[in-house]
C-alpha cells in the first residue's frame, strides 16, 4: 500500500462490494492533480469525479457495473471547477477465490500534463498577443498624434496666409496668397483624413475627393454648379497621398474657377475607377473648355504635371466638347514606386 501511496501516477481504489462502490483509497498524486482533499474523495463514487457524463463516462460506469476493466479518455472534474482531459485506466481486482473486491483506477498523467503544458502555451501566447496589441495601439496613437499636429500646423499656415491676404493691397498678391492658402488647406485635409482613419497602410482617395470637393463647392454660388461624384473604392499608398491630393486640388479649382465664368451653370463630375492597368480619376466639367490658349506662366498646370510625375501617374487633358476632361491614371498599387 505504501508504494501505491507514494506512486507518481494518480490513482484510487473503489470497493466493489459496497453499495455505490465508494472510493476507499486515494493517493497524493491524485489529490495533487485534482486539488481535492482526501476527505472529499473518500466515500464518494468515481462518477462524481467525471465531468458532464458523456459516452466515455458511461463506458466506465458500465465496466464497473459489469465488474471488468476499461480504458477511456474523459474529462476529470477538478476541485476548482475546471476539467482536465485524461486517460483513465480501470482494472478489476479479484481475491484469491476469484471474487471481485476492488476497482483500481489510475489516471495516465501524461495526457493531463500535456494538456496543462498546452494551456500554459496558450496562456503565454495570449500574453504575447496582448503585448503586441498594446505596442501596436501605442504606435497608432503616436501616428495619430503626428497627423493631428501636422494637420493643425498646416491649418495655421493656411490661416496666416488668409489673414495676410486680407491686408495686402495688391490684387495679384492677394490672389496668390489665397491660392496658396487653398493648397496648404488641401494638405491639411489629407492629414485630417489620415488622423481620422486610424491604423491603415493606404489612403482612401474617395474620402479625400468627397472632403475637398465639398470644401471647394462651399465657395461657389449655390445652384450654379452641380457636383456629381461617381466614386468606386480607390486607395493609394500613404506616401502618395499628399502629392495626389495637391494634384486633385489643382484640377478641381481649375474647373470651378475657369469652366463656369460669369455665372454659367454646369456640372462638375469626379469619378474614380479601378482597372487592371491601375486606378483612374476623372475630373470633367461641361464648361467653356480650355481652348487653345495656355498662359505662359501656367503654374497650376505645370504643378499638376510635376506632381503626377512624382507619383508615377499620367495626366491627360482633353476637350470634352463641351468642357474639359482631365484623367489621372495611377500606376497599379503593387508595382507603384513610392
Ligand atoms: N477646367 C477648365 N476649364 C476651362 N479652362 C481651364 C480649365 N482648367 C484650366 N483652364 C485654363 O487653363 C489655364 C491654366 O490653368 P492653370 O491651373 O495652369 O493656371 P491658373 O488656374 O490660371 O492659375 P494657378 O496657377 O493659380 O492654377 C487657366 O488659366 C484656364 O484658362
Ligand atoms: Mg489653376
Amino acid at each position: 500500500m505504501s508504494a501505491f501511496r507514494a506512486a507518481r501516477l494518480p490513482m484510487l481504489l473503489a470497493d466493489a462490494r459496497q453499495d455505490g462502490q465508494p472510493i476507499v483509497f486515494v493517493n497524493d498524486a491524485f489529490l495533487g492533480l485534482t486539488g481535492y482533499d482526501r476527505g472529499e474523495v473518500l466515500g464518494g463514487s468515481v462518477g462524481l469525479l467525471l465531468a458532464g457524463g458523456g459516452a466515455a463516462a458511461a463506458r466506465l460506469d458500465r465496466a464497473m457495473a459489469e465488474g471488468r476493466g476499461a480504458e477511456v479518455d474523459l474529462d476529470l472534474r477538478l476541485k476548482d471547477g475546471s476539467t482536465v482531459r485524461s486517460r483513465v485506466s480501470l482494472s478489476a481486482v479479484h481475491d484469491d477465490a476469484g471474487r471481485l473486491r476492488h476497482f483500481f483506477l489510475a489516471v495516465a498523467e501524461r495526457g493531463s500534463v500535456r494538456q496543462a503544458a498546452a494551456r500554459r502555451d496558450v496562456e503565454a501566447n495570449r500574453t504575447r498577443i496582448s503585448e503586441l496589441e498594446a505596442a501596436l495601439a501605442e504606435k497608432t496613437q503616436l501616428l495619430h498624434e503626428v497627423d493631428h499636429r501636422v494637420k493643425n500646423n498646416l491649418q495655421t499656415v493656411s490661416s496666416l496666409m488668409l489673414l495676410k491676404a486680407r491686408r495686402v493691397r495688391s490684387k495679384a498678391v492677394r490672389q496668390a496668397l489665397l491660392d496658396m492658402a487653398e493648397r496648404v488647406g488641401a494638405l491639411a485635409a489629407v492629414h485630417r483624413l489620415m488622423y481620422a482613419e486610424g491604423e491603415r497602410s493606404t489612403f482612401d482617395v474617395t474620402a479625400f475627393i468627397t472632403d475637398i470637393a465639398g470644401d471647394l463647392m462651399a465657395g461657389t454660388t449655390p445652384g450654379q454648379i452641380d457636383l456629381k461624384l461617381v466614386l468606386a473604392p480607390l486607395e493609394t499608398p500613404l506616401a502618395k497621398a499628399a502629392p495626389l491630393a495637391l494634384l486633385l486640388n489643382e484640377l478641381l479649382t481649375n474647373a470651378l474657377r475657369h469652366a463656369f465664368p460669369r455665372g454659367r451653370k454646369g456640372r462638375l463630375t469626379v469619378a474614380t475607377e479601378r482597372r487592371a492597368e491601375g486606378g483612374r480619376i476623372i475630373v470633367e466639367d461641361d464648361g467653356v473648355g480650355m481652348g487653345q490658349e495656355m498662359p505662359a506662366e501656367a503654374f497650376g498646370r505645370s504643378l499638376a504635371e510635376m506632381l503626377a510625375r512624382q507619383i508615377g501617374a499620367t495626366l491627360t487633358w482633353e476637350d470634352a466638347a463641351p468642357g474639359t476632361r482631365v484623367t489621372v491614371l495611377l500606376p497599379p498599387m503593387a508595382a507603384a514606386p513610392t
